[in-house]
């Protein structure tokens, strides 16, 4: 084995890098519309392309080789789904992180089966269509309260910082069981593991310290949690993990630390990025805001799909290839990493009559923006689903003038993220 992958360690460092560069620092503080010019060409000429290593990692490795960057809606609904050629055990995230920052936040997301399937099976009582209806009218009145929040003030407010980042987080406390005193710090732990590689987040610290802070904070609070419900078990989801048995073993405490750090990370910063990019994508049609308020219950179905496949805010996962297999005429080999970018996916003129518009109406939407199928593919996407549709019908009904300014832009190469969004409304009497 360790022939093999000197092998094909010294094969991958003979490719020539594509020319089209998507590892540049510079290239992801574009616009996610600068950068599709790039993936247009990609999707066209070279879908599946050798790319260098991620310029500027959390934690670089000189041995590294580079990656193949997959652009094309049906490849990378092909890697999702073959979960045995490209696995996710050696790592998802493109960038490369600390190990002690893997081990802290990313539980069953980057396990193969069978660990990740029972991993997963755990939760997944949760997150039932069944028990996510149960949840519409808790969404629904969370979605208001936060709305009434600032509906009256002077009508000119952050919407991320007094909106959207608020309702994804009360979902998520009120799942978790997790007080509101400790709200705000869910929220900085997530944000800042994802911030790693933003230049006004980190603030003078290294990505790896940045991260590490949100992953210690979040870790604090499950430890509290783990706790409480050992000595007073209740019905919720905490008090499921801390009594659960896989393989006949409890979850470590770090285990259930991991877990809570996933769950943070992938349930609160992506449905409040999508409802900041949304709010603006609606600012700039409105055409189509009031197609949708023209018959809100009839039209938000087919609407929050294409909020999602428009925002795409987790734009990258990698898996690792562990067999020599072929896609878009490349030859892959066992070992190399392979990127899948599914903010390209979601603009690919093959799946998407004119993909750059936004099209509430767009049936069928075939989009990758919770994965590309298989057994990684998004656990709480009926949640998210859900939480976007409660939040637009308070903004779009309460605030029907909801006018958003420039959105401020979080540089990194994962999240398509909005620090701050300056909206303007006529305030509610
Ligand atoms: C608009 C909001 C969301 C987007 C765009 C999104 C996107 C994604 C994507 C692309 C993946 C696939 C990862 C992969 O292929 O390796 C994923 C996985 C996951 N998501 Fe989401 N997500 C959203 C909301 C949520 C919420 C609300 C939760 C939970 C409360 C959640 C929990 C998870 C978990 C646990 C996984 C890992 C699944 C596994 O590995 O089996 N996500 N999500």
């Amino acid at each position: 084995m360790a022939n093999d992958t000197a092998v094909t360690t010294s094969m991958a460092n003979l490719r020539a890098h594509c020319s089209q560069d998507v590892s540049s620092t510079r290239f992801w503080r574009l616009t996610s519309e600068q950068r599709d010019e790039t993936f247009a060409r990609l999707r066209e000429r070279e879908p599946v392309s050798w790319q260098r290593p991620v310029e500027d990692a959390v934690s670089p490795d000189p041995d590294d080789p580079g990656y193949w960057a997959v652009v094309r809606h049906t490849d990378i609904v092909t890697v999702s789904r073959d979960h045995r050629t490209f696995v996710s055990g050696h790592g998802v995230q493109f960038d490369l992180l600390p190990t002690e920052v893997l081990e802290m936040s990313q539980s069953f997301l980057a396990m193969d089966p069978p660990r990740h399937d029972r991993l997963r099976r755990l939760v997944s009582a949760a997150f039932t269509p069944k028990r996510i209806s149960v949840l519409d009218d808790h969404v629904r009145t969370a979605a208001r309260e936060v709305v009434d929040g600032f509906a009256r003030e002077t009508g000119e407010i952050d919407f991320v910082e007094r909106c959207a980042a608020q309702l994804p987080v009360r979902v998520f406390a009120d799942m978790f069981g997790v007080p509101y005193s400790l709200r705000g710090s869910v929220r900085e732990g997530a944000a800042a593991i994802m911030a790693w590689a933003d230049p006004e987040s980190l603030a003078g610290r290294s990505p790896a310290e940045l991260q590490m802070t949100g992953c210690t904070t979040l870790h604090g609070i499950a430890s509290e949690l783990v706790a409480w419900r050992r000595k007073t078990p209740t019905d919720d989801l905490f008090s499921g993990l801390v009594h659960a048995r896989i393989d006949g073993q409890q979850l470590t405490d770090a285990e259930i630390g991991a877990f809570f750090v996933l769950m943070a990370v992938a349930g609160t910063d992506t449905t409040t990025h999508t409802a900041s990019l949304t709010v603006k994508a609606l600012g700039d049609a409105p055409d189509q805001r009031d197609w949708l308020l023209t018959d809100y219950d009839a039209r938000i179905h087919t609407a929050v799909e294409e909020f999602i496949r428009f925002a795409s805010p987790v734009m990258t996962f990698r898996r690792t290839a562990t067999r020599e297999t072929t896609l878009g005429g490349q030859t892959i080999q066992p070992g190399e990493k392979v990127v899948m970018f599914y903010s390209s996916g979601n603009r690919d003129t093959a799946a998407f009559h004119e993909p750059a518009r936004l099209d509430l109406s767009r049936n069928p939407n075939p989009h990758v923006g919770f994965g590309g199928g298989g057994i990684h593919y998004c656990l709480g996407n009926q949640l998210a689903r859900t939480t976007l549709r409660e939040l637009f019908r308070q903004l779009l009904t309460r605030l029907p003038d909801l006018s958003a300014g420039e959105p401020d832009l979080l540089g990194t190469n994962f999240m398509r993220g909005v620090k701050r969004l300056p909206v303007t409304f006529t305030p509610e009497r």
